[in-house]
């Protein structure tokens, strides 16, 4: 097996920061649009740590759901073949919701979500946060409201996202190379 090497991108520290304005960002946004509160929905799982973190900034209140997504491929290529693996069980007509997504590189993912949540929920409104935005990749039409660090072309792990389901645990986002 080839030995993992990582390099810093983001510290700890930078992202703490970044996640504070963030949630200074969207709870600005929401309360001049008189929402009474919203629902965060988190794309699992490369989300939930970013999720935790982001919501305990909102001064909005929130509903918390969860759905879940693979996409087809493994290691750092994904196949744009998008399955739903878990769905949201509660109605969300009427509501306003906030996507919460790890990065955005191909949009192929949040292109399926967007596709499912207005077909099949109906929300009132949709917005799309994403902690990292790899724009240079991008195949889909998709365009995330909130966006915490725009970033080249790099695969990044920790703080959440993963290769082949390691490294999430690590608290600094990371390049992830093989020697
Ligand atoms: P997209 O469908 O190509 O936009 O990719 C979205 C998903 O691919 C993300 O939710 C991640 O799970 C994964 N992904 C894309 N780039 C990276 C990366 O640099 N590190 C870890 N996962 C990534």
């Amino acid at each position: 097996m080839n030995t993992p090497e990582f390099e810093v991108l983001l510290s700890e520290a930078e992202i703490k920061k970044r996640v504070a304005e963030l949630g200074a960002e969207i709870s600005n946004h929401y309360s001049q649009d008189k929402s009474r509160h919203i629902v965060v929905i988190g794309v699992l799982k490369g989300s939930f740590i970013f999720l935790a973190d982001l919501v305990r900034r909102l001064t909005i209140e929130c509903e918390i759901e969860f759905i879940e997504v693979a996409s087809y491929g493994a290691g750092t290529k994904s196949s744009g073949q998008i399955k739903l693996l878990r769905d949201i069980a509660v109605p969300l007509e009427d509501e306003d919701v906030l996507v919460v997504e790890d990065i955005v590189d191909t949009g192929h993912t949040l292109y399926y979500l967007l596709e499912h949540l207005q077909r099949s929920h109906r929300p009132r409104s949709v917005a799309i946060c994403a902690l990292l935005d790899k724009p240079s990749r991008r195949l889909r039409d998709i365009k995330a409201q909130f966006v915490g660090f725009t970033i080249e072309d790099r695969f990044v792990v920790g703080y959440g996202l993963d290769y082949n389901n390691r490294f999430r645990e690590k608290k600094d986002i990371v390049v992830y190379k093989e020697s």
